[in-house]
């Protein structure tokens, strides 16, 4: 009997069978021979929301929960946000390695170049009310690039990927910064190409009338750090929704765009907007406990704790705040870091937090960031789609060249009524 497999023993025919262990995982397809009966399906495994379910082979990121560790492409989260930039991140997150000098010059030319939007862009924005969510705006946005882009659909053309790439990180802060312009009723800022990434991503927010905005160094490299910290997460929500459209052979604005919509919501990407709301509600310290208590009452979660993996600390909370720190040496400390302090204070001493190992995630400090950076609440999560935006497009590619993936398909247990005999209106109870 070979070491690395399982004997399962099915109780109800008393049959055995070798299924091979790879990886630390079975194949769901292999609990098919598994069967009660001759005209029986097979076995499957049941496992809502994903809790323990591989659904891909993939080299991109590696997270260990229980040690707080987070790599892109085998480098610590730690060294990339010391040491690199967010494009030579992008640059490694799509292509496996880090660049030469002359390929990251190239790619950088190359997003650079990307950065303008059609006209007729402006007009789709424009036709939002003047409250839109910005993160409405980007979703629809990012998805009425594909009629832009024809060409986008060949999704097996090499060429093509490459070109979709390209502009979709380079797209994305424009069309963030133009969904933030609309909402303040501000004329749209071009993009500067003399600036970096997130220095021109600055300009196109906050440029007034001056002939030439000078971005911040300190400030533009924290949000790049920010947009390094948030660029991949494994199988995550907003990218097994990228994965999944895609495996449709959607074109990649429409997968994104998905991905996107996933990243909205208050669990995801949408809970540093829900930490300042929670922040403010609070209001100061005294109100703390009160809160506390309304957590575990089960009235509200504290917003930018818990998560699905780590189960220790996030490595990215931690860098995030010392980022904190050197934003806070030009911008002026934000009061609500002292209210933030103090709940993570509290909450990892209570008994409540400790035993479901429940610790502050990236989200609960970066909003207090981007809030005295002078982003908007309503901007957070559309600036994590901005760095998150590498690493959905590596996980599409590597999805795409990955020979064993087909449409994602899950099964159901079907519990619904069986086969009745329809029933005239008039005939109806
Ligand atoms: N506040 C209070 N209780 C919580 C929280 C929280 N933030 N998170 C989990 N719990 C409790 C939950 O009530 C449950 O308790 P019990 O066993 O008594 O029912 C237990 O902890 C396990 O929770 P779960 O909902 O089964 O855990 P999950 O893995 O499904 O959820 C999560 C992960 C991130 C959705 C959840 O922790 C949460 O809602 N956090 C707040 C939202 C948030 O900060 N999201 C950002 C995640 S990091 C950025 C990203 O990658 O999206």
């Amino acid at each position: 009997m070979p070491k690395d497999s399982l004997t399962i023993t099915d109780n109800r025919t008393g049959q055995r069978y070798e299924v091979p262990i790879q990886d630390g995982t079975i194949r769901a397809m292999d609990l098919r021979q598994i069967k009660a009966s001759a005209d029986d399906l097979g076995l499957m495994s049941y496992d809502p929301a994903y809790m323990n379910t591989a659904s891909c082979r993939s080299a991109v990121s590696y997270i260990d929960g229980d040690q707080g560790i987070l790599r892109y492409r085998g480098y610590p989260i730690e060294q990339l946000a010391e040491q690199s930039t967010f494009l030579e991140t992008a640059y490694l997150l799509l292509h496996g390695e880090l660049p030469s000098a002359s390929e990251l010059d190239g790619w950088v030319y190359n997003i650079t170049h990307h950065t303008i939007l059609h006209e007729n862009i402006k007009k789709f924005i424009d036709g939002f009310h003047h409250d839109a969510h910005p993160m409405g705006m980007f979703v629809s946005a990012v998805a009425a690039l594909s009629t832009f882009y024809p060409a986008a659909k060949h999704i097996a053309d090499e060429t093509s990927r490459r070109d979709q790439i390209f502009r979709l990180i380079a797209k994305t802060p424009t069309l963030a910064a133009f969904a933030h312009r609309h909402s303040v009723g501000m004329p749209y800022a071009y993009p500067d190409n003399d600036l970096s990434y997130t220095g021109n991503f600055l300009n196109m927010m906050f440029k007034a009338t001056e002939v030439k905005y000078q971005p911040n160094a300190v400030l533009a490299r924290a949000l790049d750090v920010l947009f390094i910290l948030h660029a991949d997460h494994e199988q995550n929500c907003s990218t097994s929704a990228m994965r999944s459209v895609g495996s449709s052979h959607a074109d990649p604005y429409s997968a994104m765009a998905g991905a996107a919509a996933a990243l909205y919501g208050p669990l995801h990407g949408g809970a540093n907007e829900e930490v300042l709301r929670m922040l403010r509600e609070i209001g100061s310290k005294e109100n703390i406990p009160a809160y506390i208590q309304r957590v575990k009452n089960g009235e509200v979660r504290l917003m930018g704790f818990g998560h699905r993996i780590y189960k220790n600390y996030d490595p990215r909370a931690r860098i995030i705040k010392r980022v904190a720190d050197e934003v806070f040496d030009v911008t002026g400390r934000n009061p609500l870091l002292e209210i933030a302090g103090e709940l993570e204070r509290i909450a990892l001493q209570d008994d409540y937090f400790i035993s479901r190992k429940l610790y502050p995630n990236v989200d609960f400090y970066s909003g207090i960031i981007y809030q005295a950076m002078r982003f908007p609440v309503e901007m957070f999560p559309v600036l994590f789609a901005i760095g998150r935006t590498p690493g959905w497009l590596a996980q599409w590619q590597e999805m795409l060249l990955d020979k064993e993936q087909k449409i994602a398909r899950p099964r159901q247990v079907y519990i619904g009524s069986p086969q009745r005999d329809y029933v005239s209106i008039e005939k109806r109870a």
